[in-house]
């Protein structure tokens, strides 16, 4: 990740330090304990620990046990609140309404957790690993070879890119898998075409980028389906060096390389404009397969998960019917012999737990895809490819829509060229940037660096702040906002952060856990003890919009504190000026990391 960047001044995560656990966590225990301590017979009760506007914490499973015993719940508070350790944690505990508990944690001991967060010198910031953590499979930034990157692709690299990474800091071995569209009936158009269009591929000049990588396919595919739609021999020329390409007859596999090669180079230049590390060795495309189709085939037939239909193998589903009412099927090979995208699908999944030995797939695929994954993963199911121990998630999106509310579609109704996008989206914010530039000191280039990455996080943020599974609209305004729910108001708090630690002269951050905590500070505080519990969460089920909205709560919470707090005031004792220092400095900390995770950079001064 570019976060190993050598200017980011923290640390690059790469090291697992101290795990620090939580004052949420602590709590929790202690409550259990207590829980079981004055109520011996009462097994492992959860104290159901939430976080409440009356006091920091509330306890509600008090309640649940007291019906369960038949106890009187507020009778059984007391109780449990007199069996509660004598600590430094607790300030305040009350028994409230129906039998709650109300719990204040001492101001000492939220200072004292967080420095010992901050101390975690390699950018973990304490953050636990998961103790479930295994072998994860994320399959995402799939593009098809010899065709444009749609608004789609740019969806699920986002949203896998950034589910990589947390996946990966919350100790979970990822492998990463680019099922590109690499295979097909299609190439056999286009290889023919080659063979009779020799040097339709070359550029002039020779070296080549990815516009110029992706405006000779588009001509290539467009000419050659021109020719196809119009020409019978040419189409039957195309059969022909379809049944070449799946023989693996060497020359037509040369020039099929030759396609994939070349779209390559367009991909790796899209994924640089996301600021987005693809590697060579995890793009393993639909051929990748090919080897396994036919035993795929062979064992759900001999297993009779598949059966033969009208010529065709399908594996069929009670609750999968077409308008007719009849049954549609999985079609897993078709009539005329030929593979499919399940029977590729299905033959990935064996792979990628039988080889690659993982426990848990992910799929970051667009929502319209979802019937296609049910029946592939039921398919699955019952081969005993997957089962208990071994499970497969669609991590489902929806679409991206124009102002309109439509499909997002140039005002031509074409589909947005994604490099289009982007740059537009750069230069917008690189305006919004250069507003600011002379009160910051920025050079040129600072700006042209800024101005892309507030760009490209505003488009990322926008694509992430959202639940994956809703539909977006697609609004540059709106994402390059300074105010509101965008990147650029997160990249603003944590450059302000910068601003101020460089401005504070000889006074560092340093935690001092005897100064009593403004409320403003005290929310703060409570918010940063919640980023390890917050990153298990979205780690478990898949959904980075909650560390978004995080991050965005925390910059919130940074906002009042600056309302209500002074950092660098001359009224302000040292020791509070140093206090204050810490906490924003592990806000920064944390900023910059999360950010990080959702791969988004915060540059130090904007
Ligand atoms: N290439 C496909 C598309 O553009 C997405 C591939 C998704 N992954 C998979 N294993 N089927 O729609």
């Amino acid at each position: 990740g570019y976060w190993t960047d050598p200017s980011y001044p923290y640390g690059n995560g790469s090291q697992t330090m101290a795990s620090v656990p939580s004052l949420a966590s602590t709590l929790q225990q202690q409550l259990a304990d207590a829980l079981t301590a004055a109520l011996p017979d009462a097994g492992t009760a959860d104290p159901l620990l939430r976080r409440s506007d009356r006091a920091d914490f509330q306890a509600n499973g008090i309640l649940a046990l007291a019906k369960k015993l038949k106890g009187n719940p507020r009778e059984l508070a007391g109780q449990v609140t007199a069996a509660l350790p004598a600590g430094e944690l607790i300030k305040d505990i009350e028994v409230s309404g129906p039998g709650f508990l109300n719990i204040t944690l001492a101001d000492r001991a939220i200072v004292e957790t967080l420095a010992a967060r901050a101390a975690d010198g390699e950018g973990r910031l304490g953050v636990p690993l998961r103790p479930e953590a295994g072998k994860t499979v994320v399959d995402y930034a799939q593009p098809n070879v010899a065709k444009e990157m749609h608004v789609g692709h740019l969806r699920s690299a986002v949203i896998g890119d950034a589910m990589v990474n947390i996946l990966e800091f919350t100790g979970e071995d990822v492998v990463r898998r680019h099922h590109i569209g690499d295979w097909g009936t299609q190439f056999g158009m286009l290889i023919q075409y080659l063979i009779e269009h020799p040097g339709a591929l070359k550029h002039e000049g020779g070296a080549t980028d990815g516009e110029a990588a992706m405006s000779t396919l588009n001509r290539v595919y467009k000419a050659s389906r021109a020719l196809f739609d119009s020409d019978e021999e040419f189409k039957a020329r195309s059969r022909d060096r379809v049944v070449a390409l799946q023989a693996g007859d060497p020359e037509t596999l040369e020039l099929w390389q030759g396609f994939v090669d070349e779209s390559k180079i367009y991909f790796h230049s899209v994924f640089d404009k996301l600021d987005m590390e693809v590697r060579d060795p995890d793009i393993v495309g639909e051929s990748g397969y090919n080897d396994m189709l036919e035993e795929t085939c062979r064992i759900l037939e001999e297993t009779g998960v598949a059966v033969r239909s009208e010529g065709a193998l399908c594996v069929f589903f009670d609750d999968v019917k077409g308008p007719d009412g009849n049954k549609v099927p999985l079609i897993v090979k078709k009539t005329n012999g030929g593979y499919g995208y399940a029977a590729t699908d299905l033959s990935a999944i064996r792979n990628r737990v039988q080889d690659l030995k993982a426990d848990t797939l992910v799929y970051v695929v667009d929502a319209r895809q979802s019937l296609h994954f049910k029946m592939v993963f039921e398919t699955a199911r019952r081969a005993g490819w997957l089962n208990e121990d071994v499970k497969a998630v669609q991590l489902a999106f929806g679409t991206v829509l124009g102002k309109d509310g439509k499909p997002f579609k140039t005002r031509e109704g074409e589909t947005v060229r994604l490099e289009d996008l982007l740059d537009e989206a750069v230069s917008r914010a690189t305006a919004v940037v250069r507003e600011k530039a002379e009160k910051v000191g920025l050079s040129e280039d600072e700006i042209v660096e800024n101005g892309r990455y507030v760009g490209v996080g505003a488009v990322k943020y926008a694509d992430l702040s959202t639940s994956a599974v809703r539909d977006y609209k697609f609004d540059l305004d709106q994402m390059v906002s300074l105010n509101g729910d965008t990147s650029v108001y997160l990249q603003y708090a944590y450059a302000r952060i910068q601003s101020i630690l460089r401005k504070a002269g000889d006074a560092v951050p340093a935690a001092h856990p005897e100064l009593e905590l403004a409320p403003a500070e005290r929310a703060l505080g409570l918010h940063l003890d919640q980023f390890g519990e917050v990153l298990a969460e979205v780690a478990a089920g898949y959904e980075p919009h909650k560390l978004a909205a995080y991050l965005y709560q925390l910059a919130s919470h940074l906002t009042t504190f600056y309302d209500q707090c002074q950092v660098l005031s001359a009224d302000n004792a040292p020791e509070v000026v140093e206090n204050r220092l810490f906490l924003v400095d592990l806000t920064a900390r944390t900023l910059h990391r999360g950010m990080a995770l959702l791969g988004i950079r915060t540059p130090e001064r904007l």
